[in-house]
C-alpha cells in the first residue's frame, strides 16, 4: 500500500513550492496557530503560495486560518512558514496533519517551531499567557507514522527530548531578553473539535496536562521521526472547561490571540534571530 503523504509526494509539493521561492534555503519551518498567522506578515521578501498550488493540500475549513505556505526571512534566518495547518477535527487523517513537515523536511528544514491555541488546565496559567511546551500527551487516538514506513524516517522515533533542550534553552533566554514571561508546560493534544468537558480536563490534569488543544502532535511526532529539532508554544487563549465555570468559545480564543500576537511575534523573531549563535551548536 502506498501513502498519499509519502515522502515521495512531500517532494513533489516542495517542487512546487520551490518554483516560487527558488532563491531561499529554509532551514526551519513555523507553524501559525489558531489567530497566530499575523507573524507571516512580519516575513521579509516574503513568497507567499496558496494551498491551491500545493500538490497534496487541501483547502482549509476553520475561520481565523488562512491557508499558505509563506517562504521568506525573519530573524535573520531563512524560514518557511505555515499559516492555516490541517486538523484532524477537519477529518484529516493525521498523515495529512503533518504532511507540512514533510514538506517543510523536503525543502531542507532541519528545525521546527510550532505554534498553538490552547485552553489552561494548570493553575499557574493565566489567559493570555505564552507556554512553552515542554512535552505532550498524545490523545489524539492515533498516530501520523502508522502506515507505510517513509524514506529517511525512523520507524520507532524516541520521543525523550520531543522537544529540544537546545532549542527551548533558546526560547527561554529570548523571552528573558525580551521581558516576556514564558510559562512552561505539558501540552495535551485530542482529536476535538468539541471542547473537553469538565470531567475531561480533570482526568488531563490527573495525567499531567499542563494545556489542552486539537492540533500540534502528529506534526512533531513526524518532525522527531525525520530527525528534525522542535520547539513550541502554546498561546493560552482560555481557561479549559471547568477551570473558571465560564463557557468555551471560538470567539474568546481568537480574540486573546489577538491581544498576544504582538508578544508571541517578538519572542519567534528574537528566538530566530539567537538560533543563529555558533556556539550553541554543541547542545541538542
Ligand atoms: N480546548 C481544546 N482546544 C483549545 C482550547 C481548549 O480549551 N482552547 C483553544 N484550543
Amino acid at each position: 500500500m502506498k501513502s498519499e503523504y509519502s515522502t515521495e509526494a512531500a517532494i513533489k509539493a516542495a517542487a512546487a513550492i520551490r518554483r516560487r521561492a527558488d532563491s531561499q534555503q529554509p532551514k526551519i519551518g513555523i507553524i501559525l496557530g489558531s489567530g497566530l498567522g499575523g507573524l507571516s506578515k512580519s516575513i521579509g521578501d516574503a513568497v507567499r503560495i496558496p494551498f491551491r498550488e500545493i500538490p497534496g493540500f487541501p483547502e482549509p475549513t476553520v475561520a481565523g486560518h488562512e491557508g499558505a505556505v509563506i517562504v521568506g526571512s525573519l530573524g535573520g534566518r531563512e524560514v518557511v512558514a505555515l499559516s492555516g495547518r490541517f486538523h484532524m477535527y477537519e477529518g484529516h487523517p493525521a498523515a495529512l496533519a503533518a504532511f507540512p513537515v514533510r514538506v517543510f523536511h523536503a525543502l531542507g528544514a532541519q528545525e521546527l517551531f510550532v505554534s498553538n491555541a490552547a485552553g489552561g488546565i494548570s493553575s499557574k496559567l493565566a489567559v493570555g499567557d505564552l507556554m512553552m511546551i515542554s512535552d505532550h500527551l498524545n490523545l489524539m487516538g492515533t498516530n501520523p507514522l502508522v502506515g507505510v514506513e517513509q524514506k529517511e524516517e525512523i520507524r520507532f522515533p524516541d520521543m525523550t527530548d520531543a522537544y529540544s533542550p537546545r532549542l527551548r534553552w533558546l526560547l527561554r533566554t529570548a523571552a528573558e531578553k525580551l521581558g516576556i514571561t514564558l510559562r512552561e508546560g505539558v501540552y495535551a493534544g485530542l482529536l476535538g473539535p468539541s471542547y473537553e468537558t469538565p470531567s475531561e480536563v480533570k482526568m488531563l490534569r490527573l495525567l499531567g496536562a499542563d494545556a489542552v488543544g486539537m492540533s500540534t502532535v502528529p506534526e512533531v511526532i513526524v518532525a522527531r521521526a525525520l530527525g528534525m529539532l522542535v520547539a513550541g508554544v502554546s498561546c493560552i487563549t482560555n481557561a479549559a472547561a471547568g477551570v473558571t465555570g465560564s463557557a468555551l468559545s471560538h470567539a474568546e480564543v481568537l480574540e486573546t490571540t489577538n491581544r498576544v500576537s504582538a508578544a508571541f511575534e517578538s519572542l519567534v523573531t528574537e528566538f530566530l534571530a539567537r538560533s543563529t549563535a555558533p556556539q550553541l551548536s554543541a547542545i541538542r
